[in-house]
């Protein structure tokens, strides 16, 4: 609280409740002066809404990993994805904390859907028959069914449902195209098959950043935005550190 000192200011109500200000305690906020009483329900409103980020963050986490344990031999895909995602979308949101965590959530939980897979098809060691890939290429809906029925999940349920689409339309499951398909979604594109060629492979080892780089930069406008493609070489020096890290943490907004 900001003591009574300075109401020397021309502060006569508060700025959320209309109630008198002046000769009381009060305090300044972004939104302007507000009365004690307003000034406190708001902290503590402020301290609930953390708790629950933090939670909400955790257990999607958790929810992320056991996805990718039951198809990744080290569980770290969706969580790397998810941080390299974020990287990306904080060069055009820095000041959008919500949206930024809707973004890390659609990466984090992009994969979702794939719970209602059989593990003969999500599994199979071999090329998948045509009856079988129409099943896997369910999964994002199926995933945007899962997400849709969280609250204020609806960005990052957009997200995954929209995680397997191509810029040029060729994608599935709904053949978006261009500026239809959500912009997270297409940054989501560009770090997913970053991590998929740099990620070492049961039969191969991870490829060079430069290989997937160069791939990216060919695929532009074709399988990615080219507007997330030049994001992506913007951000080519962090990029590169946090797969030679094959990091998977980010500080959450
Ligand atoms: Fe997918």
């Amino acid at each position: 609280m900001v003591a009574n000192s300075e109401t020397a200011l021309s502060v006569d109500s508060c700025s959320k409740c209309g109630g008198p200000v002046k000769d009381q305690p009060f305090a300044k906020t972004e939104q302007g002066y507000c009365c004690e009483s307003c000034y406190l329900e708001m902290q503590t409103t402020k301290d609930w809404q953390q708790e629950r980020i933090k939670t909400e963050t955790v257990l999607a986490e958790v929810l992320a990993s056991a996805i990718d344990l039951r198809e990744h031999e080290t569980g770290l895909h969706s969580k790397r994805v998810a941080c390299h995602t974020l990287e990306l979308a904080r060069q055009c949101y820095p000041n959008d904390p919500e949206l930024l965590r809707q973004i890390y959530w659609g990466a984090l939980l992009h994969d979702i859907g794939k719970i209602g897979i059989p593990d003969a098809i999500l599994l199979k060691g071999g090329p998948l028959t045509e009856s079988e890939w129409k099943v896997m290429r369910t999964h994002p809906e199926k995933g945007y069914q899962i997400m849709s029925q969280i609250p204020d999940m609806q960005v990052a349920a957009d997200i995954v449902f929209s995680h397997e689409e191509r810029f040029d339309g060729s994608g599935y499951p709904r053949g978006l195209a261009g500026d239809a398909i959500p912009w997270g979604a297409r940054l989501f594109a560009v770090i997913d098959t970053l991590d998929a060629m740099t990620s070492d492979r049961p039969y191969r080892e991870g490829m060079l950043f430069d290989i997937a780089k160069a791939e990216i930069q060919r695929m532009a406008g074709v399988q990615f935005d080219p507007e997330a493609v030049e994001l992506f070489l913007q951000a080519e020096p962090v990029m590169r550190r946090m797969v030679s890290l094959k990091c998977g943490t980010a500080v959450i907004p």
